[in-house]
């Protein structure tokens, strides 16, 4: 067979004339030395633009290497020396300096390797990288940033993909990068963040929040993030709904509040007036709300309450009128917080229709003016179904704990919520691990971000009422062993 070279395009030597012609493609071959200095003059390429680019390890380097000539192994030993104590020094006397300057970067550099490690094969397999002209592109990785247990990705994204690509392969990125759960946060236009969770900082029940010292109503805290930060609510100048399953832990977020606020309470400053249809939530620190507010349990009661609230709303919305547009607490005018456990059983399920509509007119003219006079309704609602709540449009801050259906989700959070990651209809039912987490949007961000509630027991409420409604009774008195309600 005859030798094929460049230039030519030849048929393979066949001497049968009526075999059907066969053709190869010319072949150029490369001298081997210009292979060489090709993968040379990029390899010097990449040195140079490296030096350029980290000019503190060009720095280190220099010292290094000045140390060495001057004073060979001793020198190096004793630099060695000088910046471990150095290090060691810095985490003692000001650990946060330690953590922003030394360790958190150390460890985003060492996340980020992770991640281009795998980034390639894990981009392809999910089918993220796709084809143009015959060459795959994959998309480009780019900061990382680790918190206490997640790992916080960007990443550029091929022209024409969008975050919608990504989040329906959420599932394949957490497994790819053994993450535990991958939720996808839009950014910049043309990039979009992975938020990897490494380890469920929310495993765990936490135990009751410390009291704290001051009351600050717009932000008190009741739980932690999935970041390991604090979580706090605010209830100054808007209205809160927590909705979840029965069992989901909706008492833990109600008492966490009445914790929190406790100081104002006793200081004169904020009064919680308890609604309580069901009578097993609230009543059991009843002392409380009879001596910082008021307790009504029976339904008519209940309507009375909250018709005497409205009542008291705006004889100050009068005598505000024109003089202030906001309010702030003090002793002859406090902080009103109306709390409506289970507020489906008044608004819909209630028998009585008159009873019904004098109470969804009392809540809904609460919710529409309340805000700016110092009145906020914080309501506990199982059910979110749209014909359940009507007024659910009111309660500007929601949170969501565990429920039956992914479509309730976005009926709680709004629409979208659960395609940017709030999973509520995921969270486990066994209240060991699921009771008390939710899902909640944040002012400052669209995105859902999973919190959990600190737990707080019957003896912590126990507790409360003893230490700061000493005269009245702690609620209902202990059942003895094997007797029904
Ligand atoms: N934050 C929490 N952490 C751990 N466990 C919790 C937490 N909150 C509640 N639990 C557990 O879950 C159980 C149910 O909680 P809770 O009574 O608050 O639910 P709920 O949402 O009010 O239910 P329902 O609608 O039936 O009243 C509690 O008895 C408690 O054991
Ligand atoms: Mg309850």
């Amino acid at each position: 067979m005859r030798n094929v070279t460049g230039e030519q395009l030849a048929q393979v030597d066949n001497p049968d004339p009526f075999a059907s012609p066969v053709w190869r493609s010319p072949v150029y071959r490369t001298p081997e030395f210009i292979i060489w200095l090709v993968q040379l003059a990029r390899l010097i390429w990449r040195v140079i633009w490296f030096v350029l680019r980290h000019p503190l390890v060009d720095a280190a380097a220099g010292l290094v290497t000045v140390i060495w000539l001057k004073a060979r192994w001793p020198g190096v030993v004793a630099l060695a020396a000088v910046v471990l104590a150095g290090l060691v020094l810095l985490r003692a006397w000001r650990p946060v300096w330690f953590t922003r300057l030394v360790s958190g970067p150390v460890r985003c550099r060492w996340r980020w390797w992770y991640y281009r490690r795998h980034w390639q094969s894990v981009m392809t397999i999910t089918r993220l990288a796709p084809a143009y002209r015959g060459r795959v592109i994959v998309p480009v990785l780019g900061k990382v940033t680790v918190t206490g247990c997640t790992d916080r990705v960007m990443v550029a994204l091929v022209s024409g993909q969008s975050p919608a690509d990504f989040a329906a392969r959420a599932d394949g990125l957490a497994h790819g990068f053994r993450a535990y759960l991958c939720r996808v946060r839009s950014s910049a236009p043309g990039s979009v963040m992975l938020e990897l969770v490494r380890r469920d900082a929310l495993a765990d029940p936490m135990p009751a929040l410390p009291i704290p010292e001051v009351t600050d109503l717009r932000a008190l805290p009741v739980g932690k993030r999935e970041d390991g930060t604090l979580f706090t609510v605010r209830l100054q100048g808007t209205h809160l709904l927590i909705a979840g399953a029965t069992g989901a832990g909706k008492g833990s977020y109600l008492w966490g509040l009445v914790r929190a606020l406790l100081p104002a309470m006793a200081a004169g400053l904020v009064s919680v007036w308890a609604c309580d249809p069901k009578l097993m939530e609230l009543a059991f620190g009843r002392g409380l709300f009879d001596a910082y507010g008021r307790y009504a349990a029976d339904p008519a009661d209940i309507a009375a309450l909250l018709e005497d609230a409205v009542a008291q709303m705006q004889a100050r919305a009068r005598r505000f009128a024109g003089r202030q547009r906001d309010h702030s607490p003090t002793e002859q005018e406090p902080f009103i917080v109306i709390l409506v456990d289970e507020i489906a059983f008044l608004t819909t399920y209630q028998a009585d229709r008159k009873l019904r509509e004098r109470i969804l007119a009392a809540l809904a003219t609460l919710t529409t003016q309340g805000r700016a006079v110092g009145y906020c309704v914080v309501a506990a609602l199982q059910d979110p179904r749209k014909e359940v709540l009507n007024i659910r449009n009111l309660f500007p801050d929601k949170i969501a704990l565990r429920l039956d259906e992914p479509s309730q989700v976005d009926m709680v959070l709004g629409d979208g919520a659960r395609d940017r990651g709030a999973f509520c209809d995921q969270i486990s039912s066994d209240p060991a691990t699921g009771a008390g987490v939710a899902y909640v949007r944040l002012e400052a961000a669209p995105d859902p971000v999973r919190v959990r509630a600190a737990f707080v027991s019957d003896d912590d409420i126990r507790d409360m009422t003893a230490s700061y409604a000493p005269g009245f009774p702690s609620g209902l008195a202990a059942l003895p062993a094997g007797e029904a309600l």
